[in-house]
């Protein structure tokens, strides 16, 4: 059984994160796992930490076999679909494992539930499942809140003038050429206009998309965020290549396309990821309190996905200062940002080495159109206690 450590529930969480952030939020990791691929280069020396979202790039990362895996999520639903998932590699065929998680026949998973994945789960995930295994039934894409957003989507588009089969018709296109004309053709003329601006500017459609209140406030007041939804999907249609596009796919039509999905769900990974189950550590806590209880220079890579965009000053600093300390010399961190522009606080900067050139090569062709921006840094030398001591 892969171990599960329950840290310490910070109590300074605000309410509205606790109201809007409790249960599955994520139903799907909305990074780009072909992006993390290229930024990491992953040996099987790495020792990688990633924010567990829907615990589909950590299972990306285990893909790729690293040395350990630990992967940590605050809100302790988005583990327990990660544990699943991890019962699932334990003990099922790839066939069973690809109807439940990529939802072809979802309701498998009432025959080894019970029997074969329940006993293999933590008490917590145990309890969030009993409770809520209709979710996996029915198709884990339908549920959670970024579920519920994507089926207001999906309600939306044919009464915007996009019919089911032009969105279809959209995700076979091969070029860029044809993704231009389709979009001019359906897009442009009737989506973007007095109900897109309202959704967008909607605070409680852009929580069930999961944006952070402190995110939205960052995005919207930097950018308006109905100019930065408009630009970034637009970009996303017209500028990157649609065909493999899973993360829109399932989002405008509730479903993947043949093999066209996450790289852990592939058949050619299945027995990977069964042998390297034993390389993971599932954690629920905060990124900051649980490096602090490693060893200095433990971690060769984070995957921070868009954390930074949720924290105040304070915690943005001593989240910063507890991953110097945590990173070995030459580890390599990457993260997102809703903003077009959110650099790290300086005193951090003069510890980084950026990759700017390869971070805005891989950002050019994000296929999930969520994020403003993307950042690779690697940590040359130790960071020691005595210079974090001084911040
Ligand atoms: C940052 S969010 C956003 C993910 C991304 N926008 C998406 O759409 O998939 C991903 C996860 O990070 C978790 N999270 C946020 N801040 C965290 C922190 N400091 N430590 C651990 N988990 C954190 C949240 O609970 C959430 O499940």
């Amino acid at each position: 059984m892969v171990p599960v450590l329950d840290m310490p529930v910070p109590k300074n969480r605000g309410w509205l994160e606790r109201v809007v952030f409790r249960g599955i939020v994520f139903n799907m990791s909305w990074e780009d796992p072909e992006m993390d691929r290229r930024a990491f280069n992953l040996t099987d020396r790495d020792t990688v930490i990633s924010i567990t979202s829907a615990g589909c790039n950590p299972l990306n990362f285990l893909c790729q076999t690293p040395r350990q895996l630990i992967s940590i999520d605050g809100n302790p639903a988005q583990n327990a679909i990660l544990e699943l998932k991890l019962a699932a590699i334990a003990t099922l065929s790839h066939e069973e494992f690809f109807d439940i998680f990529a939802a072809r026949r979802p309701t498998v998973i009432d025959r080894v539930y019970r029997s074969q994945l329940r006993g293999r789960l933590s008490r917590r995930s145990q309890e969030f499942w009993d409770k809520n295994l209709k979710m996996a039934r029915r198709g884990l894409y339908n549920y959670g809140k970024m579920g519920f957003a994507a089926r207001i989507v999906r309600f939306l588009l044919p009464r915007l003038g996009i019919s089911r089969q032009q969105t279809e018709e959209f995700f076979e296109l091969r070029t860029l050429e044809e993704q231009k004309i389709w979009y001019d053709q359906y897009v442009a003329p009737r989506f973007w206009g007095p109900w897109t601006r309202w959704l967008c500017e909607s605070r409680w459609f852009m929580f069930l998309c999961g944006v952070h209140p402190r995110q939205l406030k960052l995005v919207d007041g930097r950018h308006g965020i109905y100019d930065f939804v408009r630009e970034r999907i637009e970009y996303v249609l017209t500028k990157v290549p649609i065909y493999d596009n899973y993360f829109l796919s399932v989002t405008a039509t509730g479903k993947f396309r043949d093999n066209r999905v996450p790289p852990y769900l592939l058949d050619e990974n299945f027995e990977i990821l069964r042998r390297t189950l034993n390389r993971v550590l599932v954690v629920n806590g905060w990124l900051g309190p649980y490096l602090d209880t490693l060893p200095p220079a433990s971690i060769d890579k984070f995957n921070l996905l868009d954390i930074m965009d949720w924290m105040n000053t304070d915690a943005l600093n001593a989240t910063w200062k507890s991953i110097l300390r945590a990173a070995k010399p030459g580890a390599t961190l990457i993260y997102r940002s809703g903003s077009y522009q959110f650099e790290p606080p300086e005193w951090v900067r003069e510890h980084l080495q950026p990759h700017s050139e390869l971070a805005a090569e891989l950002f050019a062709v994000d296929r999930s159109a969520t994020y403003g921006s993307f950042y690779i840094f690697s940590v040359p030398a130790v960071v020691s206690d005595r210079l974090l001591a001084a911040v």
